[in-house]
């Protein structure tokens, strides 16, 4: 049975980070373009009144204004504030969940959202399911899905007991960024790419998501999952299977999950041997992580994918926080001709396909072209065929209204999840300690043996000319 259009949202956790960054500067957008008209229940365990949620409401959307150099349209705050309700209670209390019931009132398909730790996912469906306020429902999940293969799977287990898989909804952002769909679109889209998509003429696959900023206040959380669980296990993970999946049949989300599913199986767990983990000087002196701390803030790696398509083809990625610049970029690097026919020593690296997802998006693909004059001597440009700065309805917007709406395309799945889990999950143990770095560098000098050959990382900060 398809379940309606969600007429009510919950959120649990509302009082957190999540919510301030996120989710209140979406729902007010989703407001402003679409007319977001149904009760949001916000729910947590901190002793707060409806008007102090409010407040909070408030001063996260007068942030995000700010942020963008702009101030709060208080007129449009005022109808979202109107919609806001709070439920203030223990978890493992089913009182909670009977006072959530009452509180949505004739709501017949709620959305819940669970921003809260893992550890509580069991309770609260457990409750919700009591309470008769998991009825007709759906549920969206932040990431981490757990901490490794086997809590993932009790996780899933556990959704499973209350909700069917079509009704949960495990977010990763990274899938609701328009460049990151804009992958999938290209490579799909045309029909240039297939021919060359393969270890015959691809070289090796880079990968990297760079921040230019630490952990800032969060260094309880990031203490408890390190940059493995935090983005690899998922945002990367993902765009790697964009990139390397073959040809769903069809644009239905069953189709694109199921091609996704086979690349994320032929990912071979990582090698301990090929991985680096390094930590930045000083994160151990941050509120809320070990004097010890043995967590990594940055991690490069060598990945193989045992298919026909990549045998042989490294894909590198590197991750990391008090990198130089804050990028994610992509670079697919094509072999070199076959034969030297002009005799250049600069023909390596020549061709590629590069795809930086943010801060502004490009796909631009690198050739060589002659430079005038007698000598058949070339240099090395750009053909851009996609440059703009990010203008994208954020991610968050976008995969609220989508699972309202029970759309799961952009969504992990039970077995997706776990797939990722069982590529990462021999490298989670931080067997061997971390390699401290210097904020403002490339990570732990051990990273630049990950990648073989001379040609080393690629830098995202290099400049190449595109032809006049
Ligand atoms: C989050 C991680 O999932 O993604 C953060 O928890 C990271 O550590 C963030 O900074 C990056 O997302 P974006 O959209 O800013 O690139």
């Amino acid at each position: 049975m398809s379940i309606p259009r969600s007429d009510a949202l919950v959120f649990f956790g509302a009082t957190g980070d999540l919510a301030y960054k996120q989710i209140f500067p979406a729902l007010q957008a989703m407001m402003l373009r679409d007319g977001l008209d149904l009760p949001i229940v916000c729910v947590a365990h901190s002793g707060w009144t409806v008007e102090r949620l409010r407040q909070r409401a408030h001063d996260s959307l007068a942030q995000a204004a700010k942020n963008k150099g702009g101030s709060i349209d208080e007129a449009a705050f005022a109808k979202l504030s109107a919609r806001l309700q709070y439920v203030d209670g223990d978890y493992n209390d089913l009182a909670t969940f009977q006072l959530l019931k009452q509180t949505l009132g004739d709501a017949k398909a709620p959305l819940h959202y669970l921003a809260i730790p893992p550890s509580l996912f069991g309770v609260v469906v457990k409750n919700l399911k009591q309470s008769g306020c998991a009825d007709n429902a759906r549920i969206v999940v932040e990431k981490p899905f757990g901490r490794d293969l086997a809590s993932a799977q009790q996780l899933n287990q556990t959704l499973h007991e209350v909700f069917p898989e079509a009704a949960i909804f495990r977010i990763d952002h990274y899938l609701g960024k328009e460049p990151v769909q804009n992958l999938l679109y290209f490579r799909f889209a045309n029909t240039v790419l297939e021919p060359v998509w393969n270890n015959r003429y691809v070289e090796s696959v880079q990968i990297t998501m760079a921040e230019n900023f630490g952990v800032e206040d969060r260094g309880a959380f990031y203490e408890g999952v390190g940059a493995i669980r935090d983005v690899l296990q998922n945002h990367l993970l993902q765009v790697t299977s964009l990139l390397a999946m073959d040809a769903p049949i069809g644009n239905d989300p069953a189709a694109l999950n199921a091609e996704k599913l086979r690349l994320f199986r032929a990912m071979r767990p990582l090698d301990p041997k090929e991985v680096v983990r390094g930590q930045f000087k000083d994160y151990r002196k941050i509120e809320g992580v070990a004097p010890d701390s043995n967590v990594e803030t940055f991690v490069a790696l060598r990945l193989h994918i045992d298919t026909w398509r990549w045998a042989g083809v490294p894909f590198y990625i590197r991750a990391g926080k008090n990198l130089p610049i804050t990028t994610t970029e992509v670079m697919v690097d094509m072999k070199v001709p076959p034969l030297s026919v002009f005799d250049e020593i600069t023909l390596k690296n020549a061709n590629y396909f590069r795809f930086r997802l943010s801060p502004e998006v490009i796909i631009a693909e690198g050739m060589r072209v002659k430079l005038p004059g007698e000598a058949m001597q070339g240099e090395p440009v750009e053909l851009v065929a996609r440059h703009r700065p990010q203008s994208e309805k954020p991610p968050y917007e976008r995969l609220l209204g989508d699972a309202m709406r029970g759309d799961n395309a952009l969504f992990t799945s039970d077995e997706c999840v776990e797939a990722a889990w069982a590529v990462v999950d021999q490298v989670l143990n931080h067997e061997g300690p971390v390699s401290i770095y210097e904020p403002g560098s490339w990570g732990p000098a051990e990273a630049a043996q990950v990648v073989s050959g001379a040609e080393g990382w690629h830098d995202p900060q290099a400049e190449v000319k595109e032809p006049c």
